[in-house]
Formats: structure tokens, C-alpha cells, sequence
């Protein structure tokens, strides 16, 4: 992960990247760093922690120069302190490098260092890359951008990096392969970063850069773009980015995750939008690969985290609507598994929010190796993963700026409904009566999430009251609502740090129920139609051995209530579209505790947002 970022132009560099790397917090806070460059010289400061730290240690220092590099790491190799954070310097002292990746074969490479004379501080893979660059270019006498690109061919792994050589602080090198890159232009001036939210204020044209590729920003002249492997020249492609700057700002809200989950009307509504009306659906990247989808005969879905929670959605939503069997896989897993795919008939669907998570790609680059036809279902336009795939839909969810998603995923629970509705009504393996109702009170969705989330907050104060100290928490659901008991406790062990964990409300005699005990509050999505009279035997099971109950229940609901510590009622709703309601009152559940443990609920320890490592 980690957030990268640089500046090579007119104005003072420091500025831009101190509050670029803010911006850029969300993929990791270990530590940061920052190097400025002068004539012959450069300000190099690096702390642990996140971004206020080193602004606090810089605070009454002048930093000047126009040209500069920064970092927010998320440590792979060594652990979060100011030795390990980036930048890193060559031996010499001429070479700066920061380093978003992962350096696979740096322990080879460092052993023919070490043998050649160089040391390092810090136990990272960067240090090591940075000294090769130096290795090649002192012994071949060669310009930063050849040693660079000579070094990158002898890399396994992953990176995008920034490179500055003491006396030529007039050009920056980078480079990208499998981690992203964003290249801000204007003129007389280039803004590097991971992603282009930092420089949106000074440049709306963006390059993306494309893996294998690397660029020489050069003071005053034209960009100088290049394939690593060959050093072939390659055209520019220009982009103008279209986002909002309303849209990263936290408004009157303490936490971007409270102001993301109370966006959810409006993103369910922008992610439907254009896509169905009066019982019409229109997904382009659907229609205009109609076959495909008429006679697909199975589909795997791959993703990691709540993407992967949403894909088991997916799961129940595309086998129960459009009849096609489906395979929901880790990324992680599937893609070291050599998975069978028939390439005929098969369709690998990846989800992401970030559309950036490394597992996620490279699963997605397997199934295209292996010829099947892959649809996309991301939220961040233009993305490495939007980008790679055959066909696909973007959830429009806006930024996602909150390290827990939320938006993110009820926007890929929407497009996971409109694919099984419409791939359903290809196949007319639902009938006209079922598609037309469900598309029906899939219109009153974006106004049921507004009255849910007035619903329940009073609620769901009062129980975050009663249980934020507790150790372990359990979640529970049936059906449909199982992804989402999952999610629920995804939620609550990533913000707030209690246990929790998600299963399916029958398994939990085969094992769960062993920890039940007057301490342990479970959480049991209860909805009407998912097996209610099941769940109320289920939750007979917790109450004799006293657990407490807290319910999600429809409004209206008795017998469930009755037996309820807490009750949280929510509209009434068809069961393949419950997740979208049943989700609300438990991310909001996992946000209210972590608030009251007085925890960082958008930047949680060990986390970050977007996982570019594997
Ligand atoms: C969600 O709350 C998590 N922070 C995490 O599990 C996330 O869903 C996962 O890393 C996948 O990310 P992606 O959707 O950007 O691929
Ligand atoms: N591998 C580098 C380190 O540990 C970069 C980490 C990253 O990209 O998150 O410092």
C-alpha cells in the first residue's frame, strides 16, 4: 500500500506535498516523509505516524525548493519507525527514493550489495532498490534514467516510485508496475501521487500511468514517457478527470465514515440512476455483451474484504434470480489455486471499491490469461482494475474515503441486483411478476435506506452504550443475510478492535454457541422472510445459555422482539433485497462503539484502504 506523491515545477514544493500526503492517508499511516531539493542539496524529514506528526516535527522549519517527493508508508518490509519510513537515500547520499510496492527478490539483490561494499539502516526492500539504482549507475557510468531503468528489469514484485538525484533536482524519474501512479499536468509543472486527489486543486489533466512504463519529468520541457523493458518512446494519453471536491470534504461530520454511511440514499440512488427506470434495466456493459451473459454457465466472483462479503450477495442474488451457478473465491486464494475455468461458458465477475487491491488484479489477469471474460464491478473511475477488464459497471459511489467501507458497499449490492435482475430476465428464468415486483421496490430503495437510518439511530446509541466494552461479539443471519452478518462483524473488528465474528445463525450450534455466555451480545438479523421461524429457534438456543440478544427485525415484528434484548426495527422489504437495509443499523453500530472507545474510526491501526500488496 502507501500513498506516494511529488512535485517538480515552479511553486514551493513543501506545501503541496505535505497536504497531498494527507490526502493520501488512507493508504497507509505508518510513518511519512518528505525530501525537498535545492540547488546541490535537499531537507529530508521523515517521522513515524501519521502526516500530523511530521508536520508537527517540520512545523518551524522553512522548507524550500520546487522540486519534492513525500511518502505515507504502510510497512511491509520492517517495522513503522523513522528508520524504516520513506524516503529512502543511496549510500552516497545522491540518490532519494520513495516506494509504494514490494520488492520480492531484495534479499538477493542485497546480498550481491552487501558483497559490493554497501550498508543499510532500515530493514525495507526500498532501501535496497534505491542502492541498486545507485550499484548500476556508479559502475556503468550511466544518467539516473538508464540505471533506473536497467535496475527495474532485474525487480520481481511490485512498486510505483519517485526518484531524485541530489545535483539534478531539475528531474524526477518514475516508474510503475503494479502499484498505481497518477501524473498531474500542467504547464511548466508536473504533480506526481497514488491517486489524483492531491493535485485535483492545481490540474484536472492526469495521466495514468500504465505498468511497465516509466516517465522523465524534466523542469520546463515535455514529458518523456518510456517502456521500462526497451526503452521505447511512447505517447502521452491525456486525461480530464471529472470529480467533485465537495465529495472528499468531511462537511459537518466528525468522521468520513459517518458522513459515508448517511450518504448511502443518495449513492444507492447515483448508482441506479440511468440504469433502471420503470422496471427498465440498461447496464451498457451488460448489453452489449448480451450472449455472453445468456449463456454463461457459471460465474466466479473474486475479490477481497467487504468486496468479497458483497460477492457472496452476489452469490445468493445471481443463483436465485438468473439461475447460474456461482463460486465466490479470495482473491488471494484464487489466484495461486490454478482455478478451472472453462473458458466458453464461464465469467469471472472481480469486485473492488478501490479498484486497485493487488490480489483482486492479479486474479483478474489470471482468468483474462486464461481467456474468460471478465466483468468489473469497481467504484474509483479509471482505476487499474476498471481498466483491465473486458466489460463492467462503476458503483458511483463517490470517493470512499473512510478505511471501513460502507457506500462502497451498498452500491455493489445495487449493481449485484440489477445484474441478477437483468441477467434473470435475459435467461427468463424469473417470471414477469417476480422481475417487475422486485424492480418496483428496487425504486424505493434509496428512500427506505433514509427511513432506516432515521429509524434506528436512537437505537443503535443506546445499545453501542451498553456493549462498547465488551470482548467478543457475535453476528448471525440466515440466507441472503449471512454475507451480512459477516459484514457486520468485519465492520465492528476493523474500528473498534473487539472480536466479532459472522456466521451462518444454524451453524452456530456446531461450534460458536460454545462461547455463549451472559457477556456475549449476538446480533441476529431477523428479518421476516429469511427463516424466520428458524432464527426465533436460534435464538431460543442464545437466551438459554443467557446471551444477549440484539435484533434486526421488520417493523411490525413480535414474537423475535419479545425475545430480544434490543430490538432494531427496520422497513419491510422483498429478502433479496434486505442487505441493503439489514447492513445500515450494523455499520452504524460498529461506528457508534469505536466513537465511544474514542477510536480513529476512519484510519483504524494496521489498516489501509487500498491494499496494493499482496
Ligand atoms: C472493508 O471495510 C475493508 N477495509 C477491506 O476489507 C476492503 O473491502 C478490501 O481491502 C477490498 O478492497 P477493495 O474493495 O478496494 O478491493
Ligand atoms: N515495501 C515498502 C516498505 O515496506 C513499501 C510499502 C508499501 O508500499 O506499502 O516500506
Amino acid at each position: 500500500m502507501c500513498g506516494i506523491i511529488g512535485y517538480l515545477g515552479y511553486r514551493d514544493a513543501y506545501p503541496i506535498l505535505i497536504n497531498g500526503l494527507k490526502k493520501l492517508e488512507y493508504r497507509g499511516y505508518d510513518s511519512s516523509g518528505i525530501a525537498v531539493f535545492y540547488e546541490n542539496g535537499y531537507t529530508l524529514y521523515k517521522s513515524k505516524g501519521k502526516v500530523n506528526e511530521l508536520k508537527k516535527k517540520i512545523s518551524s522549519i522553512q522548507i524550500k525548493g520546487t522540486t519534492g517527493i513525500g511518502h505515507t508508508r504502510w510497512a511491509t518490509h520492517g517495522g513503522p519507525d523513522d528508520v524504516n519510513a520513506h524516503p529512502h537515500v543511496s549510500n552516497s547520499n545522491e540518490l532519494i527514493l520513495i516506494h509504494n510496492g514490494i520488492i520480492e527478490n531484495y534479499h538477493a539483490i542485497k546480498i550481491i550489495l552487501l558483497k559490493n561494499g554497501f550498508t543499510f539502516k532500515s530493514k525495507t526492500d526500498t532501501e535496497v532498490l534505491v542502492n541498486l539504482i545507485e550499484f548500476i549507475k556508479k559502475k556503468n557510468k550511466l544518467s539516473l534514467e538508464e540505471a533506473v531503468r536497467i535496475s527495474l528489469n532485474e525487480i520481481v514484485g511490485a512498486y510505483s516510485i519517485a526518484i531524485v538525484e541530489k545535483y539534478h533536482p531539475e528531474r524526477i524519474v518514475i516508474a510503475k508496475l503494479g502499484s498505481p501512479l497518477a501524473l498531474g499536468i500542467n504547464e511548466r509543472e508536473f504533480f506526481i501521487a497514488s491517486d489524483p486527489i492531491p493535485f485535483l486543486d492545481y490540474t484536472k489533466n492526469v495521466i495514468y500511468l500504465k505498468d511497465g512504463e516509466m516517465a522523465i519529468l524534466r523542469k520546463g520541457e515535455e514529458l518523456d514517457l518510456r517502456k521500462i523493458v526497451d526503452n521505447h518512446k511512447l505517447s502521452p494519453i491525456i486525461q480530464e478527470l471529472q470529480i467533485n471536491l465537495k465529495e472528499i470534504e468531511k462537511g459537518e461530520y466528525k468522521y468520513f465514515m459517518l458522513k459515508e454511511i448517511y450518504e448511502q440514499p443518495k449513492t444507492i440512488l447515483d448508482t441506479l440512476r440511468g440504469r433502471l427506470t420503470d422496471g427498465l434495466i440498461w447496464i451498457n456493459g451488460v448489453e452489449s455483451n448480451k450472449n455472453i451473459f445468456i449463456n454463461a454457465k457459471c460465474i466466479t466472483i473474486v475479490a477481497c474484504g467487504s468486496s468479497w462479503n458483497a460477492g457472496l450477495i452476489g452469490e445468493y442474488l445471481l443463483e436465485e434470480l438468473a439461475r447460474i451457478p456461482v463460486e465466490v473465491e479470495y482473491a488471494s486464494e484464487f489466484r495461486y489455486r490454478n482455478p478451472i475455468l472453462e473458458k466458453k461458458d464461464t465469467i469471472v465477475i472481480v469486485i473492488s471499491q478501490s479498484g486497485e487491491t493487488a490480489d483482486t488484479l492479479s486474479a483478474l489477469k489470471l482468468a483474462k490469461k486464461k481467456g474468460v471474460f471478465v466483468f468489473g464491478i469497481c467504484n474509483v473511475v479509471g482505476s487499474s482494475i476498471a481498466r483491465n477488464v473486458d466489460a463492467g459497471a462503476y458503483t458511483h459511489a463517490g470517493p470512499e474515503i473512510g478505511v471501513a467501507s460502507t457506500k462502497a458497499f451498498t452500491a455493489q449490492i445495487a449493481v449485484l441486483v440489477l445484474l441478477a435482475l437483468k441477467i434473470g430476465k435475459y435467461r427468463l428464468s424469473l417470471t414477469e411478476y417476480r422481475y417487475n415486483h422486485l424492480c418496483q421496490e428496487f425504486g424505493l430503495i434509496p428512500e427506505k435506506v433514509n427511513r432506516t437510518l432515521e429509524m434506528i439511530e436512537n437505537d443503535i446509541e443506546k445499545i453501542a452504550k451498553a456493549y462498547y466494552n465488551v470482548n467478543n461479539f457475535l453476528y448471525l443471519g440466515r440466507g441472503i443475510n449471512f454475507p451480512v452478518a459477516l459484514e457486520g462483524a468485519l465492520k465492528l473488528k476493523e474500528i473498534s478492535y473487539i472480536h466479532a465474528e459472522g456466521y451462518p445463525a444454524a451453524e452456530m450450534k456446531h461450534g460458536p454457541i460454545a462461547l455463549i455466555d451472559e457477556n456475549m451480545p449476538v446480533v441476529i438479523i431477523a428479518t421476516k422472510k429469511g427463516c424466520y421461524e428458524k432464527i426465533i429457534g436460534n435464538i431460543q438456543e442464545i437466551k438459554a445459555r443467557k446471551g444477549k440478544i440484539i435484533s434486526i427485525v421488520n417493523e411490525g415484528d413480535v414474537q423475535v422482539s419479545m425475545l430480544s434484548d434490543y430490538v432494531i426495527k427496520i422497513p419491510n422489504i422483498s429478502e433479496e433485497l434486505s442487505p441493503l437495509l439489514t447492513v445500515i443499523p450494523l455499520q452504524l453500530l460498529a461506528y457508534q462503539i469505536a466513537f465511544i472507545r474514542g477510536e480513529n474510526v476512519d484510519q483504524p491501526r494496521n489498516l489501509a484502504k487500498s491494499v496494493t500488496v499482496e
